[in-house]
């Protein structure tokens, strides 16, 4: 059995809403919320679920109780079980007694024990006078006021190679747990473990039910070669990242209120705009989106602001995170901040009326997709709106909600004049394919010789080049969208480079600049020279397409392949975890860009192929 008081402090710090809305979707209701019933088939909601009583009731079939009772119900568990669940949701930990004996152990209890102490030590280690008196002035300069430094339990760790071990010995842990947990670490240099984290402001990660499974470390200063800005606890058995978003647990009260959660990139943007008064903010921390992360957000709200860098990255990281919540049943709009500000410079700057105007101008994100496209002017030509249409085909596909998705529809078919019944094909022909998010296959290869490869024997980077001296007209847009993706850098024959980067500089030249090398001057001469003819301009787009991906994808297998290298060649743990993640995060890139079989590349190619244009 479960001694009472503990049962007692299991439900009250239960959230019931979120424990039934894992297996129901709840939309809020006056006070209540309401779904359809799990215990009974029904096609409009007359379920709903109190919070502030802790107990739901249907309406329809008499179901009712508190949330102990909905587990048991639901999952077919026992008492015992059933509040076992619960806690280990509300982060509460509840020790069955059995005739004076101990219940079973968590394996992973020391973990946590380890990171709750570590969080209180850092804690301690900020408050403390002396040692924490730069970490303080830091987080004044920044703008965070002590209150916010409590709500987030920020600390610091200080400049020792092995203080925090040390501490923690006092207290009976071994150095081989800390490890475990990632708040120690080794290098080929000092086997021997020592401080992960030091000389930094800390912010501990907590899952949604307010255990510390992480950290978070910024310098003081700038950052620098060697020392990274921010410094995270690796993957351990207690934390996987793409699971956690940073602020969640403080902010779902507040997201519930709202009715509305702020996605922000950074630890600091978070903690910033909780001092301003914004308690509704969550960070996915730097990393890409993920699925499990949307669905998180989506028991506790069916909206979402997206406030990430309006840069090339902060836009891929946008819309990646658009189409995970549209398939969660998320709605996001998109928030575009002044180049060069985050929500917490913006915040500090014109205080927290100047973030609520820019909040105001969200804009839906299938708009801002068709915005983006606009400014390429992706919707002057009949080629380019065919190009368009592949662009808004994925959010389209994500969007799950129905009525969402016949505004969106519309308003594609409206904005590309592909009429309705052809993009639903489409997006019929999308669904079909195997589950997932990734891309469609491919249409199989046609038989050879129907059509040459858009490219073909000439290569990437001179048909690439081809199609910009060709096409003067277009020729600066075509430099923009290039640009996305790849640059001068790029290009492996230094002549190529050279005139990739004459365009760059006057994307209207006609001739060779006379400061030009003699062997490149001679080839861009060559390449202007070609006859706009119209047949082969509209061909131009499919070599473009194809030739940039071409180039993008072979930096990125490069890439690749020398992150493999050096993970190889480490012996520093360390340094190969974090390798193995950016390696990772290339792979992801790489097939999110579509350069493997099945990516939206791969599909254009082979509509290349089509008689269709
Ligand atoms: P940013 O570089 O945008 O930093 O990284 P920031 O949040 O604005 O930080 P401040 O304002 O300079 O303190 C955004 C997020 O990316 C991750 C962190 O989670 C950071 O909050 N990041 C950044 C790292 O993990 N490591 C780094 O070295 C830099
Ligand atoms: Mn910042």
């Amino acid at each position: 059995m479960i001694p009472d008081d503990q049962v007692e402090e299991v439900r009250t710090r239960a959230d019931i809403v979120e424990i039934i809305g894992e297996v129901v979707a709840l939309k809020k209701s006056g006070r209540e919320y309401a779904g359809l019933c799990p215990f009974h088939e029904e096609k409009s909601p007359s379920f709903s679920v109190n919070p502030t009583k802790g107990v739901y009731h249907c309406f329809g079939c008499g179901a009712s109780g508190d949330v102990f009772r909905f587990v048991r119900e639901r999952q077919g568990l026992d008492f015992v079980e059933a509040v076992k669940y619960v806690a280990a949701r509300a982060g509460v930990a509840v020790r069955e007694v059995r005739a004076g004996q101990q219940g079973e152990d968590d394996p992973l209890r020391p973990l946590h024990e380890a990171n709750a102490f570590a969080r209180q030590w850092f804690r301690d280690r900020l408050l403390d006078p002396a040692v924490g008196a730069p970490a303080r002035t830091y987080l004044r300069e920044r703008g965070i006021d002590e209150s916010t430094a409590e709500r987030f339990g920020l600390g610091f760790a200080p400049d020792e190679w092995r203080a925090l071990r040390e501490a923690a010995a006092h207290h009976g842990m071994a150095p081989e747990l800390l490890l475990e947990a990632g708040l120690l670490t080794t290098s080929e240099n000092s086997p021997d473990p020592y401080d992960r984290f030091r000389a930094r402001v800390v912010f501990p990660i907590e899952a949604v039910g307010g255990r510390t499974v992480a950290f978070g470390g910024r310098t003081l200063g700038p950052g620098g070669p060697g020392q990274p800005k921010y410094l995270n606890s690796p993957e351990t058995p207690v934390y996987h990242k793409g699971e956690v978003l940073f602020g969640l647990h403080a902010a779902r009260q507040a997201i519930r209120r709202e009715e509305v959660v702020l996605v922000v990139e950074g630890y600091m943007d978070v903690v910033a705009l909780a001092s301003a008064g914004f308690e509704n903010v969550v960070a996915a921390l730097g990393t890409a989106f993920t699925e499990a992360q949307a669905r998180l957000l989506r028991r506790y709200t069916s909206r979402a602001l997206l406030l990430f860098d309006s840069d090339r990255a902060g836009l891929k990281a946008t819309f990646r995170a658009g189409d995970e919540l549209l398939a969660q049943g998320v709605h996001p709009s998109v928030v575009t901040l002044p180049a060069g500000e985050d929500p917490d410079t913006l915040v500090r700057s014109g205080g927290a009326a100047a973030l609520k105007e820019f909040l105001e101008g969200a804009v839906d994100i299938l708009d801002r997709k068709i915005q983006i496209l606009e400014q390429h002017d992706y919707f002057s030509t009949l080629d380019r709106k065919r190009d368009a249409v592949d662009r808004l085909l994925p959010t389209l596909r994500a969007v799950t909600d129905p009525a969402l998705r016949d505004i969106y529809v519309d308003r594609v078919a409206e904005k590309t004049r592909v009429n309705r019944a052809t993009l639903e094909e489409e997006l019929a022909r999308a669904r079909s394919q195997p589950a997932g998010r990734s891309e469609p296959k491919p249409a199989r290869r046609p038989p050879t010789g129907s059509r040459r490869d858009p490219v073909g024997a000439m290569g990437p980077e001179a048909a690439l080049l081809r199609v910009l001296a060709r096409d003067r007209q277009r020729r600066h847009t075509l430099l923009e969208l290039a640009l996305e993706r790849v640059g001068p850098e790029d290009f492996k024959d230094s002549h190529n480079r050279a005139i990739f980067q004459t365009f760059l500089d006057d994307p209207e030249l006609e001739a060779p600049p006379a400061e030009m090398d003699a062997r490149s001057a001679d080839r861009l001469a060559v390449l202007l020279a070609q006859p706009p003819e119209e047949e082969r301009l509209a061909h131009g787009q499919r070599e473009f397409t194809a030739a940039v991906a071409l180039i993008e994808g072979r930096r990125l297998g490069a890439e690749i392949d020398e992150l493999q290298r050096r993970i190889e060649a480490s012996s520093d743990q360390e340094e190969k975890l974090r390798l193995i993640q950016e390696k990772k995060r290339l792979s992801e890139e790489r097939s999110a860009r579509g350069h493997g079989a099945g990516g939206e590349y791969a599909r254009r190619l082979a509509r290349g192929h089509h008689p269709q244009d």
